[in-house]
């Protein structure tokens, strides 16, 4: 008899390759960090804050706007290295039980003065909390880490963002975990043009690059130049398609480049850049034999799981077990980590 979906799902050895680290934590991390921001409040003499929605629950919506207020609420949560690691461990540990095998996080290095948080030390308490993950994991995993630009930084905090990566892959040449470069951010603000050199300088340097793009309609020249930097793999590309208000020159160009596109489902739905989970551009290029490889975006804010949104692209797009199994391995061909493909693609094959 057939494995119901939910569990074959579950069970089904998954790479998650579109994950933010804030916009991953769990409700349960969530307490936790509420409880420790309250405390500190207290014992510094301050008002301690209302509770604050950090979540769409399952059935609701927002506007995309609201998503990036809820961000902002996470990272005044998320304010020191302690809080960053406990946030990375759980992440992690999560990912792992949902039956992901490969990871790769992606964060948006941040100092906070107040705390004594750099960026550098930002991104080792990453490291930490992946480290102590994985030696508690009771099967195999591997986490890799991309770090974000965010699209309303200038030129020299984006370089910055880009020189870090280095310094990491530099000084651990043989095991590093830094494997790229994302751009993301609120898709209405940020000077792309001028932020392009440096995307061109992160790739010419050896970074992998993923790149958020046409996450809104009437990006299309935006999505052109972004395109023009030759990136690893595309975010969203929800208003590339023609059929999806995109052109049919941008479309044909994607689909010459063979650029995989990360599909989030439930994000574009919740977040409302997509009417509903049958309008998802996901069987557009599907059809088309494009690329494309189901992620989670933010499994905490949305509140899904990588097993749920195959599980949901599967009673969706009416695709049998077996095509949700190659969608997971053909996912391994595009990870950043070329020397683990044959090892994932192994475990997939089971
Ligand atoms: P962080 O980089 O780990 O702090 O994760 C949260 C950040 O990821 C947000 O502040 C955004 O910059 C970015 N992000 C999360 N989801 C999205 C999305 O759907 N579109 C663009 N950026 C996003
Ligand atoms: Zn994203």
């Amino acid at each position: 008899m057939a494995v119901p979906l939910a569990e074959f799902c579950r069970q089904l050895p998954k790479v998650e390759l579109h994950a933010h680290l804030n916009g991953s934590i769990s409700s349960a991390t969530m307490q936790t960090l509420l409880k420790r921001y309250k405390n500190r409040l207290e014992r510094e003499g301050n008002e301690t804050p209302q509770l604050w929605e950090t979540t769409i629950l399952k059935g609701e919506k927002r506007a995309l706007a609201d998503c990036f207020l809820m961000f902002k609420m996470i990272h005044t949560l998320v304010n020191d290295e302690e809080s960053v690691r406990i946030v990375a461990h759980e992440v992690v540990r999560e990912f792992a039980d949902d039956g992901v095998v490969y990871l790769e996080l992606r964060s948006t290095p941040r100092a906070n003065p107040a705390t004594g948080m750099t960026k550098h030390s930002y991104v080792q308490a990453i490291l930490c909390g992946i480290d102590k993950a994985l030696s508690e994991c009771r099967t195999t995993m591997h986490v890799r880490l991309l770090l974000s630009i965010d699209r309303r930084q200038s030129v020299a905090e984006a370089m910055d963002t880009v020189e870090l990566a280095l310094a990491h892959v530099e000084q651990t040449p043989h095991h590093t975990r830094v494997v790229g470069i994302d751009l993301s951010g609120d898709p209405t603000v940020g000077d792309i043009p001028a932020l392009l050199p440096v995307l061109h300088s992160a790739k010419e340097r050896g970074l992998k690059l993923s790149l958020h793009v046409s996450e809104i309609p009437q990006r299309n020249e935006e999505t052109a130049l972004l395109l023009s930097v030759c990136p690893d793999r595309l975010g969203h590309g929800t208003f590339i398609h023609q059929e999806a208000g995109g052109s049919p020159e941008l479309e044909e160009r994607v689909l010459a480049m063979k650029t995989p596109i990360e599909v989030c489902l439930t994000s574009n739905v919740k977040g409302q850049t997509v009417s509903n989970y049958e309008n998802h551009h996901l069987p557009l290029w599907h059809k088309r034999g494009h690329p494309i490889v189901i992620c989670t975006d933010d499994k905490g804010v949305f509140s899904t799981t990588l097993s749920e949104e195959y599980a949901i692209a599967g009673e969706t797009f009416f695709l049998s077990q077996e095509q949700l199994r190659q969608l997971a391995s053909h996912a391994v061909e595009h990870i950043f980590e070329h020397d683990l493909k044959n090892e994932l693609l192994k475990l997939s094959d089971v």
